[in-house]
């Protein structure tokens, strides 16, 4: 059975509807980073990630990819399918960034081919870990068939979402997905896609600073938070 529990995270807030397995995702402009130990607000986020996640989740699920996405019915609400919720975080890296980086060694802005899709356990009071192939079976967090269904709308998406982006003039470095499950069992893209999400650098920019246009811009303090949001909002809505 889905679930229908009211939920509120760290970035938007789940409501049931009157219509039996619709919710409601209210987009807050809260930001947080480093598991929360960095919260500030981004002015007009919830508008433009919610607007840039209902494109994007359309567009995917035009391409043949299942998703949660109804409507959007407000510039900040999204009307979502319920679904029972993975535990998990995919992430997928297309150019080394982020933890990858400082946890390897490997040079920022390395290519990865082909793309790495890992999957970490989502738990703020574990700190979200990287998963070991032995250690998502030992947790029992998906049936290893599942896994597999989940590495290959992750590759899918990735596929779709860098031709995507690249005809926006911005490279996808990397993102992360969450994944649910239907009343039937079929495996379902959720959540939201949008600059808290993914790594986005423009692609005609050298400039290690000024070519960021995604959250690592309020990680690390680089200034020009709301003006990289809408512009990947408008480059998005262009296409
Ligand atoms: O921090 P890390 O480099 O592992 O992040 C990889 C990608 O996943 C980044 O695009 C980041 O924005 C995204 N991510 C996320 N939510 C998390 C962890 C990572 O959206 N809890």
């Amino acid at each position: 059975m889905a679930t229908a529990i009211t939920y509120e995270g760290k970035a938007k807030i789940l409501t049931p509807t009157a219509e039996a397995g619709i919710f409601q995702v209210f987009f807050k402009d809260d930001a947080t980073a480093f598991n929360a130990q960095k919260r500030g607000q981004i002015r007009g986020k919830g508008e433009i990630n919610c607007t840039i996640s209902s494109h994007l989740l359309q567009f995917l699920q035009n391409q043949g990819i299942p998703t949660h996405f109804r409507r959007q019915i407000a510039p900040n609400v999204m009307e979502v399918q319920a679904l029972t919720m993975f535990a998990l975080e995919v992430v997928v890296r297309n150019q080394a960034a982020g933890s990858l980086c400082r946890e390897t060694g490997i040079p920022l802005g390395q290519e990865l081919t082909p793309p790495l899709v890992e999957f970490y356990y989502k738990n703020d009071r574990l700190g979200d870990p990287l998963l070991t192939p032995d250690r998502l079976r030992l947790l029992n967090l998906a049936t290893p068939e599942q896994v597999q269904t989940l590495v290959d709308l992750a590759q899918r998406v990735n596929g779709q979402l860098r031709c995507f982006f690249a005809e926006c003039g911005i490279l996808l470095i990397d993102f992360k997905l969450e994944f649910g499950w239907d009343d039937h069992g079929q495996v379902i893209l959720a959540d939201e896609i949008s600059p808290d999400t993914c790594r986005l650098w423009l692609a005609q920019e050298t400039d290690p600073v000024r070519r960021v246009v995604d959250k690592d811009r309020f990680r690390h303090d680089l200034g020009e938070v709301e003006s990289a949001y809408q512009l990947v909002l408008e480059r998005v809505l262009r296409q």
